[in-house]
This record gives structure tokens, sequence and C-alpha cells, in this order.
């Protein structure tokens, strides 16, 4: 697939340093085609220095190599060939240009929400492309979904069966219908039974019922989703379940379409293993096979949607050091710009994990001591890293966190009020575009701010960047106010909040 046309958003390439292979100490092969280093012992991502990255983004920031994310799509691609569907997971990574890139390499989107729906829509999917699967829609979420035309419309529940059924009779309207299962495996130490997803396999000829008795209900599709999936058997184990339930459906005169089976493909993070994607090259014809076997005569299309294994080893978070503690004897811990909460929450939400963090900036400085790294909120269990083997570091210094291209920018929080970092793509030959700015205050308060006012909208967006303007003038209210939309922009320091901050100036002198 061709690389986009190229954009005036995108930044020049820098001249590229020459660069050197980085100590296996660190290496990982997974992040071989676009991590090396130059002499200074700076890392460079396709060859441009993080240095430069941060002279020109400022820190923290995510960095996503485009490279990565098509190499890592076309493999899919390969493996399961043009007849198997690939619908990316959009709540893995929901940025608008990954969504674009993973349109031209040839993938459909499994969305779980309106929202992202929308954004599929902004990406420039067809309605068609898109299938809509979570575990609870409203009413309006079905009104949109049906009224766009999506491909499939994913019942979780008996109660989402019931909801869809309600909606498609209030629009005179059919909805095609996947229902999900839970097929309660037990396969070594992987096991659906406590799983929340889907509707379990021993209700599933009720759940059948119900949507038959729907004149508007047209199932045509079963879905399961396995959670994290780190043996390929567990693939085969639900495709035979489902496949015997598309045969007692075609018994019954029911025509099953599409059976989805999911992500949750692994990933790795630090030293975890994850089966590449090629273990899975035979599963199409072991398919094929499947279906001959069980005598299913109408086309079945068969789907998966991966999720982190095409984006999350193609993330760097770039942060910066912006302290250091020495806890006792043999404890130290440096403080970056960045937090758990705000920048990479799987550190909070999934135990034990450990992600490899890179000194960026002394790549060759021996590595002499262990220690922690913590964010900046102020919550004490916040803790991005521990006992690392790191170089001795001040602040200043870049760290690189790896492997953060799902589940961290899309799950990242406002906590104490910090906005959430920008984004920029980097393309092999160097260039970088950013693809989203960091929050702006105005955006965080907006919520608030609509329903209390305090402050008018057009009054926050002079507050928007405050620290890159003179804090002090905005303090005495000299900064001159441009008239707002609505004419409610006050120069002249009689802005509520200039009045606010001249009340504290009074207050703090007294
Ligand atoms: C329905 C569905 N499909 C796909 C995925 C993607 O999973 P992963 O990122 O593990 O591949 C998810 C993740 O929650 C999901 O809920």
């Amino acid at each position: 697939m061709e690389p986009p046309p190229k954009e005036r958003s995108w930044k020049k390439a820098p001249r590229i340093s020459r660069h050197q292979r980085i100590s296996t100490r660190y290496m990982r092969d997974r992040w071989e085609r676009f991590l090396s280093q130059d002499k200074r012992g700076m890392l460079m991502i396709e060859g441009v220095p993080v240095d430069e990255l941060v002279a020109r983004y400022g820190t923290p920031i995510y960095v996503y190599v485009e490279s990565e994310i098509r190499k890592r799509a076309q493999r899919f691609k390969k493996v399961f060939g043009p007849e198997i569907g690939l619908q990316f997971a959009v709540k893995c990574n929901s940025n608008l240009e990954i969504l674009r890139i993973l349109r031209e390499e040839g993938f459909e989107l499994d969305c779980s929400s309106v929202g992202e729906l929308i954004l599929g829509l902004l990406a420039d999917y067809k309605p068609k492309q898109l299938s809509f699967t979570n575990l609870y829609k409203n009413e309006r979420d079905l009104f949109f979904a049906t009224k766009m035309g999506v491909q499939s419309v994913t019942a979780d529940s008996i109660e989402d069966i019931e909801q869809i059924a309600r909606t498609a009779k209030k629009l005179k309207k059919h909805i095609d219908v996947a229902i999900r299962v839970n097929p309660m495996l037990e396969i070594g130490s992987y096991s659906t039974r406590d799983n929340k997803y889907g509707i379990p396999i021993g209700y599933i000829d009720r759940a059948i019922d119900l949507a038959r008795k729907s004149p508007f209900v047209d199932l045509n599709g079963f879905h399961f989703f396995g959670g994290y999936v780190h043996e390929t058997r567990v693939y085969k184990a639900a495709a035979r379940a489902m496949i015997k339930l598309v045969r007692r459906c075609q018994d019954r005169g029911i025509k099953i379409k599409s059976l989805s089976l999911g992500g949750g493909f692994p990933a790795a993070v630090g030293d975890e293993h994850a089966f590449p994607i090629e273990d899975m090259k035979d599963f199409p014809r072991w398919f094929n096979r499947l279906v001959e076997r069980n005598g299913i005569v109408n086309p079945l299309r068969l789907v998966f949607e991966p999720g982190k294994s095409i984006v999350l080893n193609a993330g760097i978070g770039l942060t910066k050091v912006v302290s250091k503690k020495r806890l006792g004897l043999k404890k130290r811990m440096v403080v970056v710009d960045s937090s758990a909460y705000n920048f990479v929450p799987d550190a909070l939400v999934q135990e034990g994990l450990h992600y490899d963090l890179l000194p960026a900036s002394k790549m060759n400085a021996p590595r002499i001591h262990k220690l922690t790294v913590g964010g900046n909120t102020c919550d004490a269990w916040e803790i991005i890293s521990k006992d690392l083997h790191m170089p001795k570091l001040r602040a200043g210094d870049l760290l690189a966190i790896m492997d953060v291209g799902a589940y961290a920018q899309v799950m990242a929080s406002n906590f104490n009020t910090i906005k959430r970092a920008a984004i920029v793509l980097m393309r092999p030959d160097g260039t970088t575009k950013l693809i989203r700015r960091r929050d702006r205050y105005s955006e965080m308060f907006a919520p608030e701010l609509d329903v209390l006012k305090i402050a008018g909208r057009d009054e926050l967006e002079h507050y928007n960047n405050l620290y890159r303007v003179n804090v002090d003038k905005y303090w005495r209210g000299q900064v001159k106010r441009r008239k707002g939309r609505n004419g409610n922009g006050n120069g002249n320091g009689h802005s509520p909040l200039a009045k606010k901050f001249r009340e504290l100036e009074e207050a703090a002198a007294r």
C-alpha cells in the first residue's frame, strides 16, 4: 500500500545522524526495525534522535512508528488472506490518523460505542465497514447505528437482544444482529468461565429464540471475544463451539453469515512472550475444513478483531526526569514529568506489568544501580516502574517508555487536572506529524463551566496555554482581551477570572 501523499503538516526530515545498533542489554527484537542510537548515546527512532523530537514537541509525548503499524497490519493480512475479515479494535487506539492508516491497509473497524462509530466515519470508513460490539447499548445508540447502516450490531445479553428488538420495531427497520457467545472454554490455564462477555452457551438457544421472535431482528452472526489469548488453540476451540451453533441454526432454517472470533492476540510488554501471528497461518485452511466437516452450506465470513497486536509495540512514550531522590542507602527514585494516570495507565491497571524503560539520552552510560520511576501526580501509589537497571540519571535526562501504542493514550485521564500528552507520528524517512495536540484547559473545564457559568468559553480560550503566556500579566489582569464571539470577552482585567486572580493577589499581600 502506498504511503499517504505528503501533506503540509509533515515536518521535514531532519539530517539523519549516523546511527548504530543499540546495545543488546536494552534491545528487544520487536524494536529492531525502528530503534537505533547515535554516537552520543541518544536513542533514535527511525533515525531521528529523541532530543530533536523533544526539542520540537516537548515532553511527555507519544511517538507512533507508522512503518511498524503498517508492517503488523500487513502480516495479519498475509496470514489470514483476503477471505477473512480484519476489523481493527478502535478502543485500543482511536487516533484518527491511525484509523486512516489501517483503512489504507484494508482493515474494517470494530467499534464499541457511538463515539467510535463517528470516528470511523471521520476516518472515511463506510458504515458497512463498521461493526458495533459492546456490552450494552441504549435506544439512542441503536437509533444512531441503525440509521447509519452499520455492518452488524452484536448483542451481548438477553436484555441487549430485547433492547435491539424494541428499537428495531420502533424504527421499523431491520437490524443485522450477531449474538456474542461465551462458550465456557477451559484450556489449560485459560478459561472464559468467569468472563463478562457474551451469553453463556447454556442459554444460547433461549437467546436465538428471542431474536427469532422479533420480525425486525435479522440474526445472522455469532461473536466470541476471549480476552487475553496466549495460545492459538483457544481460537480453534472457540471456532469448534461456534460452528456447532451455526450448524444448529442451519438445521432450524436460520442462515448464519458471519462468525467473529474477536481480538485478544498477544503483544509483548517487557520480557513477556507473544506468539507471532504467523503461528496462525494454518488457521484459514483448518477453518474451511471445519466448516465442510460440519456440513455448513451457506458461505460464512470469518472475522478477527485485533487491537493491541497491531499497535502496542509501535508506540513509545518519551518523558523527562525532573528530580532524583535517594531513599536510604540502597533505594533510589527518579520522578518524571508524566504519570501512570495521565500517560501510561496500564501501569496502574495491570498488576505485574513491567514496562521496558530505556535511558533514552544515556544509552551508552553504564548501568550502575536499580531504581524506581515515579510519576508526577499526587498519589502515593502512582509508580510507573520499579527495579530498573539504570545509569545515573539526573533532571533533564530522557526516558523512553516502550510498547505504549495501545490502551495508553485512550485510557489516560486528566487526574490532577493535568493535560494529556500529544501524539507524533513518525515515518520511515524521519518526517514527523503531530496527530494529536496536548489537551487544553478550556476543554478540560468545559463540562463544569458550561453549567456553572463561572467563566465564558471565550474567556477560557485565553487560558488554554497559560504557561506559555506571561502569567504575571494575567495575574494583574493586564492582558488585552479580544472581544468574545458572544460579546462577553472583556479586556482590561474585568473578567471573572482576572477578578479572582486580583482578589487572590490582594489576599496574598495581606
Ligand atoms: C469485542 C472486542 N474485539 C476486539 C478487542 C481487541 O482486543 P485486543 O486489543 O486484545 O486485540 C476487544 C478488546 O477489548 C474487544 O472487546
